[in-house]
């Protein structure tokens, strides 16, 4: 079964990621975009599934990345998701946005733990420069954080490492 990469986009940085993302996985993976599920339960179709989401909501507690994603959130807990891996990628800009940076990959990554999904692919905040993250939750990451902004040259080795880590840490995502 393909993981599915999930993204929403205002500028296409994520969707972008997104494509980087499947292309390093291999045939293993599809790519679809938020804006195209016309229900939330669409998420529960056959495969895992990797999240791809920036923040442009600056500040705000929820509806946090003003994406399509803002239109599922609330209905993702409601979702029967038990044995399946989520791993969350959070796009944001840690120097203009320093005290928000990547704040709705947490607002995903909660939604998805009470849909009963299996949480996977946190990531040390060491090597990032930014003040205060809303996903940084007991000292990691809830998910990948990558700033295209201010550190692009840094996204693709982020990406490479990552996949490694899925590749052990959920045998079966792809
Ligand atoms: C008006 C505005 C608000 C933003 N707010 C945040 C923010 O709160 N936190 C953050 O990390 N990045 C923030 N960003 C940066 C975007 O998340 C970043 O550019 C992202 O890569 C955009 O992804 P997209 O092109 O897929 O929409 C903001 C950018 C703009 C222009």
């Amino acid at each position: 079964m393909p993981v599915r990469i999930l993204f929403a986009t205002t500028t296409g940085k994520t969707e972008d990621v997104a494509t980087r993302l499947a292309e390093l996985i291999g045939s293993t993976a599809n790519v679809e975009d938020v804006g195209d599920l016309d229900a939330t339960e669409q998420l529960e179709e056959p495969g895992d599934l990797i999240c791809c989401v920036p923040t442009w909501n600056t500040g705000a507690d929820s509806m946090r990345s003003g994406t399509a994603w803002d239109s599922h959130v609330e209905a993702i807990p409601d979702l029967q998701l038990t044995g399946r891996s989520v791993a969350i990628v959070g796009l944001g800009d840690s120097s203009s946005y320093s005290d928000y940076f990547c704040d709705a990959m947490e607002e995903l990554y909660t939604a998805f733990i009470q849909a009963g999904a299996s949480l996977v692919g946190k990531v040390s905040p060491d090597g990032y420069n930014f003040s205060e993250s809303k996903s940084v939750v007991d000292g990691m990451f809830c998910g990948l954080a990558l700033d295209e902004d201010s550190e692009p040259d840094l996204t693709d080795d982020r990406l490479v490492q990552w996949v490694k880590q899925l590749r052990k840490e959920a045998p079966g995502m792809f």
